[in-house]
């Protein structure tokens, strides 16, 4: 597995590759969720790039930049075992240079769900997902469902700017309780971590009122809102039933939707949706 830290280095090793070229941008911290997206960029590719790059641009202000969780050598270890060919690992430096000043934005998706709360954020993301596509060109790019709106936007980007490359959503992996994996758990304490099980409970219960035939939004978001309130530290930021290719809010569910919820556990925020097809 070959560890690239330049652009110069990254865009010669990637003319070097044989096609066609799976990529997986993450922030690090492996868990099952991204080596899953690594296996199924397996099944396509022959080759197989992934980046390890905590993005400044996508956190907030008082957001966790600064303290997101980091464990490089434990990441080589997994991506080598799982056969990944090349791992990007630029500096901050190098990706946004002192007179950095050009950003992609896409509009009215970004502007619902976690972009009301996260002001800003998916620009952070589609400019570095843009740079990232630019320098290593893929033949195809994988995105874990648990972050279903950020995969809209950036299928919305591919598409509106002709990027030429494949954008493949993967399932959300999820622990053996339900908890969607993601890296902030790691700031979950035991109390929190058993209480941050709801927001899965939640979803299936949503699931399962639609399955016995309930399509009013409003009355499945109340039985969401009270199951989550029975835990004590729980506290709401939304829970949206929305179209999911608009994101426009639904008060009747008409297939395709996206029921997402984004609830704090103590002070960590965490997120979780599924999808009715
Ligand atoms: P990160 O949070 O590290 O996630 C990298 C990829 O892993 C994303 O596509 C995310 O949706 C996926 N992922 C995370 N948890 C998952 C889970 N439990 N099951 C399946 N897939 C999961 O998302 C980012 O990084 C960044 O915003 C990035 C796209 C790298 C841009 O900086």
């Amino acid at each position: 597995m070959e560890i690239v830290k330049t652009i110069t280095q990254m865009k010669y090793t990637r003319s070097q590759l044989e096609e066609p070229v799976g990529f997986v941008p993450t922030m690090g911290f492996l868990h099952e969720g991204h080596l899953s997206l690594i296996r199924g960029a397996h099944k396509q590719n022959v080759s197989i790039v992934t980046s390890i790059f905590v993005n400044p641009t996508q956190f907030g202000p008082h957001e966790d930049f600064e303290t997101y969780p980091r464990d490089t050598d434990r990441d080589l270890s997994l991506l080598e075992a799982e056969g990944c060919d090349v791992v990007f690992i630029p500096t901050v430096e190098e990706i946004y240079p002192t007179k950095f000043d050009s950003w992609i934005e896409v509009g009215e998706i970004t502007k619902k769900l976690e972009g009301v709360h996260r002001v800003g954020h998916f620009r952070g993301v589609t400019t570095i997902v843009g740079i990232l596509f630019n320098i290593i060109q893929p033949t195809a790019a994988y995105f874990g469902q648990k972050d279903a709106q950020q995969a809209i936007v950036i299928k919305k980007m591919v598409s509106d700017l002709n990027m030429d490359l494949k954008v493949i959503t993967l399932p959300t992996i999820r622990e053996s309780d339900g908890l969607a994996m993601s890296s902030r758990n790691s700031y979950l304490n035991p109390k929190e971590r058993s209480q941050a099980k709801v927001l899965f409970q939640a979803l299936e219960l949503a699931q399962k009122h639609y399955l016995n035939n309930e399509k009013d939004s409003n009355i499945i978001r109340q039985e969401m809102t009270k199951l989550i309130r029975r835990q004590p530290l729980a506290s709401i930021d939304y829970i949206s039933i929305a179209n999911n290719n608009t994101l426009e809010e639904q008060s009747i569910i008409k297939p395709p939707t996206l029921i997402s919820l984004a609830v704090s556990i103590g002070k960590t925020r965490l997120i979780d949706n599924i999808l009715i097809e």
